[in-house]
């Protein structure tokens, strides 16, 4: 039995539902940032990052600083690129457009390969783009959280490595690590941003960031220091080598309780092989995406290969809209959320399967949600074409 109140499945493509756990490590009593059992802790969650990401290189290093999955982008416009310089974003939907916002607040000049909704970037259209200029990196969002849209890393890696071996792989996984497999020394990658709330299955308030030594040593190359204080990793690069050395070190506050709450989520992700977790976020997501063609209804993302493991961005029947069904499925004890890619939003509702509510045996969720999402529609009017249940 959960020890939290009775409530909704919170099943948004993030924050998610929490384990009981990692909620009770967050009343953890309070204690010095700077204090050893503290510091102790911190520095093992950053070992533990490093086991996440599958990287052993130790010229590695994770970061975790209180903000949110944003800050990550904040981190790579403001350390791995100089005003001026020139980035490839692979579009796949809404947080593309946001990371290369990001870029122009910085001065930096990103230019953006779109694909139509619902897909990715060919490989011939990346290889293309990237001979057509020197880039000094290029972004791809592993999942959009927009559009349920998954890229293919290690292939885009490859072909970058190929084609332009100079330009950094920055990868946007801010809603596929811990659900999504990423293996970053084996796939070459410079540089994975991502958050507490999604697949790590954490409350949200920490930026969490896997660099490899060719981006830091890109970032010590800087000829102009970082244009951001609370984002530079001039300030915060001693400080999580000091963590994970574990030696006390201040440059601004961290959270301890969030700390807490992210080591016992990562010593249970890691408490079991990452295959098993990635195998397991991908056999709930095909259950769901039958059950919703069996509903006779599409998803954004129409080709399977396309399709991301932790969420399912779904198009309502014709003429319906998300606030018609979201409120019937709340009363049903689940939510989802509604649309986000801005030439679509009213079409669609997007269902996160991520975290406990797919690795929890004990937990029904995903059978819940998609009985939910059955009746509901029935009950606002939809009639699934023959043959469909
Ligand atoms: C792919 C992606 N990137 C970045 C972000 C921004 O993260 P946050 O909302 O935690 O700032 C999100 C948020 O949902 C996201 O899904």
């Amino acid at each position: 039995m959960s020890s939290q109140p009775p409530h909704p499945a919170l099943l948004i493509p993030g924050p998610i539902e929490f384990d009981d756990a990692v909620l009770q490590a967050m009343s953890h009593y309070s204690e010095s940032h700077v204090g050893m059992p503290f510091v102790n802790t911190f520095g093992e969650t950053l070992s533990m990052l490093r086991k996440l990401f599958q990287t052993s290189d130790p010229k590695s290093q994770g970061f975790v600083i209180s903000g949110s999955g944003t800050l990550g982008w904040d981190q790579v416009a403001a350390n791995l690129v100089e005003p001026g310089d020139e980035v490839l974003v692979l579009h796949t939907g809404y947080f593309a457009d946001s990371f290369a916002d990001c870029f122009e607040t910085y001065g930096i000049k990103p230019t953006q390969l779109k694909a139509p909704i619902g897909e990715r970037p060919q490989q011939n259209e990346v290889e293309e783009a990237l001979k057509a200029r020197q880039y000094k990196l290029i972004t791809i969002t592993h999942t959009d959280t927009s559009t349920g849209v998954l890229s293919e890393i290690e292939s885009i890696a490859q072909l970058v490595h190929r084609v332009s071996p100079d330009t950094l792989i920055v990868v946007d996984g801010v809603c596929s690590v811990g659900c999504e497999e990423i293996r970053f020394d084996d796939w070459g990658i410079d540089c994975v941003i991502t958050a507490s709330q999604k697949a790590i299955g954490c409350p949200a308030g920490l930026s969490i960031v896997m660099t490899s030594g060719r981006a830091l040593d890109r970032f010590k190359a800087r000829t102009k220091p970082p244009g951001s204080y609370f984002a530079s990793w001039k300030n915060w690069l001693p400080i999580m080598q000091n963590y994970e050395a574990r030696k006390p070190s201040y440059f601004a506050t961290p959270s301890p309780q969030l700390v807490h709450a992210l080591h016992t989520s990562l010593t249970q992700i890691l408490s079991r092989p990452l295959e098993e977790r990635f195998q397991k976020h991908k056999e709930a997501s095909q259950k769901i995406k039958k059950a919703i063609a069996d509903m006779g209804l599409k998803q954004l993302a129409s080709k399977p290969e396309n399709q991301a493991n932790g969420m399912t961005a779904i198009y309502l029947p014709e003429g319906m809209s998300p606030p018609e069904i979201l409120p019937t499925l709340m009363k049903k004890g689940v939510i989802f959320a509604g649309g986000l890619h801005k030439q679509i939003a009213a079409k669609y509702v997007r269902f996160g399967h991520m975290g406990v509510s797919v690795t929890d045996p004990k937990r029904d969720d995903i059978d819940r949600a998609i009985k939910a999402l059955k009746e509901g529609l029935e009950e606002v009017g939809y009639k699934a074409p023959n043959g469909s249940t």
